[in-house]
């Protein structure tokens, strides 16, 4: 669907604006229209150097981009957490045609990135860490769920900031129907702690407790956050 105004991404690479030729699925500019055209067709023949062309197997659909759909002030560019495969490099190519990469990258079917100018930090700027070359025995689609942003999430919400020490304590999960609740439940439940959820339906409270194994859940429209409290 159309989502308000066009818009224009704010940061492109100046590759991207070079070569705007493959189909794009942009936040706000979202050309479908162009789907049916091969990507490798719209791409040039020949790369300029230093660059690699990516094509995306895998790409996140998180929450924050609501921002971008609102047109409303963000925190980060429209960028989504994606697994991408190396097609080509122009010329000496630091990976392999066939390497799989997760990192930030636009929504578009074949993208050409100087080799610089490929994703390597964090949506904070704080953290050197993409884009990674993934293991090949390892499920490409868990770098968009659990090894990825979600889980880093889940992980950094949990040990981090609160700190939690499984086993022995107990947790109580907003939202543990969705990824990151569901992922911090998890992991607290593996690490032994005592975990209670709150969703907002009977069908995920439900599925909280017997697909997920929380320890206990109730659904907070019915019942508030309090009374979790005291189930904890
Ligand atoms: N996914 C990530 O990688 C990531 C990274 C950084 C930050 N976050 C943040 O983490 C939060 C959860 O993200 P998510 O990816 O887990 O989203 P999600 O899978 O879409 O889950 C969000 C959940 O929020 C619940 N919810 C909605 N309104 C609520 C309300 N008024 N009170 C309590 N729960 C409510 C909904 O469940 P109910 O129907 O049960 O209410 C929904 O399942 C968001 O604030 C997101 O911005 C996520």
């Amino acid at each position: 669907g159309v989502c308000g105004a066009p818009r224009e991404i704010l940061t492109v690479p100046p590759d991207q604006r070079q070569l705007p030729l493959s189909p794009g699925w942009f936040m706000m500019r979202m050309d479908f229209g162009q789907r049916d055209i091969p990507p490798k067709m719209l791409l040039a023949n020949d790369l300029p150097p230093s660059r690699v062309e990516i094509h995306p197997l895998y790409i996140s659909v998180d929450p924050y981009m609501a921002f971008h759909i609102r047109n409303a002030p963000a925190y980060t560019t429209p960028q989504s957490y994606s697994v991408v495969e190396v097609v080509r490099c122009s010329d000496i190519c630091p990976f392999a045609a066939g390497t799989r990469l997760m990192g930030a990258f636009f929504w578009k079917e074949a993208q050409i990135w100087a080799f610089a100018d490929l994703p390597r930090m964090s949506p904070s700027g704080k953290h050197l860490l993409l884009p990674k070359e993934l293991p090949a025995n390892v499920d490409p689609s868990h770098y968009v769920g659990v090894l990825g942003m979600p889980g880093w999430t889940a992980y950094a919400g949990l040990f981090r900031i609160g700190r939690v020490k499984c086993p022995g304590e107990t947790v109580v999960v907003s939202a543990a129907a969705g990824v990151t609740g569901a992922m911090v439940g998890q992991m607290a439940k593996i690490l032994g702690c005592r975990v209670i959820g709150t969703a907002g339906t009977d069908d995920k409270v439900r599925h909280v407790k017997e697909v997920l194994g929380f320890d206990d859940a109730l659904n907070y429209r019915t019942h508030g956050s309090a009374e979790a409290m005291r189930l904890a």
